[in-house]
């Protein structure tokens, strides 16, 4: 070979070295907690650094909220993609909003890096010059079992609808790995998801870590006394959120009237609250309007409905800050009525000063707003509407931890009289629990087949607060069971509401008598 072209190729290998060298190839970043510490300025606590050290395949981490465990994983799942070219990273959580945000995290530690490591950074992948990839993931198990992928994240895995069938998927593109990882991590949900199992069941062979509030509170975690003060007050009077949230325990009420099992099965990975700017076509919407100023907030629930798969989903939810005015509530629903033009109807809370609200929101020109006084019989229906319609799987919910504690801080119990009361541990909120179960009501109420009946043949009592005239005006009001809450029983004359199928005293209904009544 000519001396000249192997004094090039010299100078090209050179080069290539000190390429190599400043891409910081594995000898740069041999130890994850010095990685954290001197690159990303993170420093560990204890714990982190139990979590960093953890070489096994599957590790589950139990921690309380605020405790770091998105933090950590991030830092961590960034050192393996830069120490190992070509890692296929990837993250999942309840739902991609979600995923995306762990994904923003690591980006933003990324951007700490040289920049000759990280060749792009984009909202759902992040590349690196090593060939490595860390992607945000939507919880499908379709698009898990895709790529082959070396490392998996999911963060809050307890609130993952399809546990079983994504876990599979994991375990099935994990397998094809030559070092497959998979980490989960989550604050408890219910027993009955898999997360339960990681973390309690030694059969699945994951590596346990346990965090509470104590371990993550400062000096020794990133947990701030303030912080923990003001969680500590919106979670204390419902001592099992407490529990789940912050000791990290699976600790559940059993009189919740909406078990996280349930909740968690109607959550719909895909979904996001819907903003004003955003264009609905094809879908009926109805609102749920809860009123509160002083001890509890004002919250409105947007409910979509689509006619030709009978399927609804909550796809707004406001909750207003205390001492709001009623005037800045309505003018809200205003401005979502005249964006939103397929409003069919607003239910509103009518007890107390809801009453004179919703005359004024009627007044307004929101003519499709209907109250509903709210006493013992009329909460029991309308929670149970809205609990039948997750049994049922007629209802999806987005991924909204705050709405997911209200409603499993829903108590119940029967009283005497065999009627149900409904509780809320007295300091925490349930306003938009009422605003999504509101709305799902006045859905319910409109999709009931108007039938014609003579006021004399089905003795329901017409109240005598829409003037006949309006009827042409607003076809709603057509309903014969529009403003009705009450029926008369036909062979005893004994007053029900409409909700109540068979007669409590004599046990006759429309459809024949009762085959389960027992005489009193
Ligand atoms: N080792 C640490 N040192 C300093 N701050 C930290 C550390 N770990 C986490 N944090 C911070 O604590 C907060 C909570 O962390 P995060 O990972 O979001 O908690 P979690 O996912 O457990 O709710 C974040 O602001 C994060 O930046
Ligand atoms: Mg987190």
């Amino acid at each position: 070979m000519p001396r000249k072209d192997l004094s090039n190729l010299k100078r090209t290998l050179e080069k290539a070295t000190r390429k190599f060298e400043s891409l910081g190839g594995p000898t740069e970043y041999p130890d994850p907690v010095v990685f954290c510490t001197e690159k990303l300025s993170l420093r560990p606590t204890e714990y982190q650094t139990k979590v960093l050290m953890d070489e096994s395949k599957f590790l589950a981490l139990r921690w309380s909220r605020q405790s770091g465990k998105t933090a950590v994983v991030s830092a961590r799942l960034l050192w393996d993609a830069v120490r190992q070219p070509g890692t296929s990273i990837a993250i999942v959580s309840p739902s991609l909003r979600q995923s995306k945000q762990v994904l923003g995290r690591i980006a933003s530690y990324a951007r700490l890096l040289p920049t000759s490591l990280v060749s792009a950074i984009q909202k759902t992948r992040l590349e690196f010059t090593n060939a490595s990839t860390i992607e945000a993931y939507p919880n499908n198990p379709d698009t898990i079992r895709g790529p082959s992928l070396d490392i998996v994240y999911c963060d809050e895995m307890g609130f993952i609808r399809n546990d079983q069938e994504l876990y599979g998927a994991i375990l099935f593109t994990l397998s094809s790995a030559k070092n497959g990882r998979f980490i989960a991590s989550s604050t408890p949900g219910s027993k009955d998801n898999l997360f339960y199992k990681f973390c309690t069941d030694a059969k699945y062979g994951f590596s346990n870590h346990y965090v509470n509030w104590r371990d993550a509170v400062e000096p020794n975690g990133p947990l701030k006394r303030e912080i923990l003060e003001v969680i500590r007050a919106q979670l204390e009077p419902d001592p099992w959120r407490w529990r789940r949230e912050m000791e990290a325990e699976f600790a559940e009420s059993e009189n919740s009237y909406f078990p996280l099992s349930l909740i968690t099965s109607a959550i719909d990975e895909s979904r996001a609250y819907t903003d004003f700017t955003e264009y609905i076509s094809g879908k009926r919407l109805y609102v749920g309007l809860d009123f509160g100023k002083h001890h509890d907030h004002s919250a409105v629930g947007v409910v979509e409905h689509d006619p030709t798969t009978k399927m609804a989903a909550l796809i707004h939810m406001h909750k207003f800050p205390l001492e709001t005015e009623y005037g800045a509530v309505i003018g809200y629903v205003k401005r979502l009525v005249s964006t939103w033009k397929e409003v069919r109807k607003i239910t509103t809370d009518e007890t107390g000063i809801g009453d004179v609200v919703t005359e004024d929101m009627r007044n307004e020109g929101l003519r499709q707003t209907v109250g509903i006084g709210l006493n013992i019989q009329t909460k029991t229906d309308i929670m149970e509407n809205l609990r039948n319609m997750l049994v049922k799987k007629e209802l999806k919910l987005p991924y909204d931890p705050e709405l997911i504690g209200e409603m499993n801080a829903e108590k119940f119990e029967l009283n005497k009289a065999g009627q149900i009361q409904f509780s809320h541990p007295s300091g925490t909120h349930d306003d938009q629990l009422w605003a999504l179960a509101l709305a799902c009501h006045g859905l319910r109420e409109e999709s009931r087949v108007p039938e014609y009946h003579p006021v004399v043949l089905t003795g329901y009592i017409i109240k005598p607060r829409i003037p006949y005239f309006t009827f042409g005006k607003e076809p709603w009001k057509r309903d014969p069971l529009y403003n009705q809450t009450a029926r008369l029983c036909m062979a005893c004359g004994a007053r029900r509401p409409l909700t109540m199928p068979y007669c409590p005293k004599c046990g006759s209904g429309s459809d024949g008598p009762n085959p389960a009544f027992v005489k009193p």
